[in-house]
């Protein structure tokens, strides 16, 4: 899909200022995300950490929690973004592009690259993706 360069840069906004409200107090790498929905609408969130490491959120599944709460179970993901504190590359995790991939399967994906910000469509970072027939 083709985004706007405004929603493109609203997109990459949102998850600049989510990251900023990050709980990383364990590894202190900060992670924002952001998803722009069918409707159009835009939902981001923060990580969040725990003493008990796995227990952590990825940005990217806090920012889906905030889109369903809001939209409810029929949203679609057009395209999230994903912002790190680090030097890239920082693309989602495993575990976050099979749940991008549940909510948007032509989802396009933006994050840091090596040396640039790239968009990936999901379907090309998660190749034969784990889905059950309803
Ligand atoms: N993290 C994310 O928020 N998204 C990812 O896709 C990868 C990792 C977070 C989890 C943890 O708080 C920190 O980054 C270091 O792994």
């Amino acid at each position: 899909m083709q985004l706007t360069e405004t929603i493109r840069e609203d997109l990459w906004q949102a998850a600049i200022q989510a990251r900023s409200r990050a709980y990383a107090p364990y590894s202190r790498i900060r992670v924002g995300a952001s998803l722009l929905t069918a409707k159009g609408h835009i939902y981001a969130g923060a990580n969040v950490e725990n003493a008990s490491y796995g227990l952590s959120w990825c940005a990217e599944r806090a920012a889906l929690a905030q889109a369903v709460a809001a939209e409810g179970p029929a949203l679609r993901i057009q395209a999230l973004a994903v912002v790190s504190d680090q030097p890239g590359p920082f693309p989602p995790c495993g575990a976050c592009r099979q749940v991008i991939f549940e909510f948007g399967p032509e989802a396009l994906v933006i994050f840091q690259g090596e040396e640039r910000v790239l968009e990936v469509p999901i379907q090309e970072l998660l190749p034969h993706a784990f889905r059950l027939s309803r």
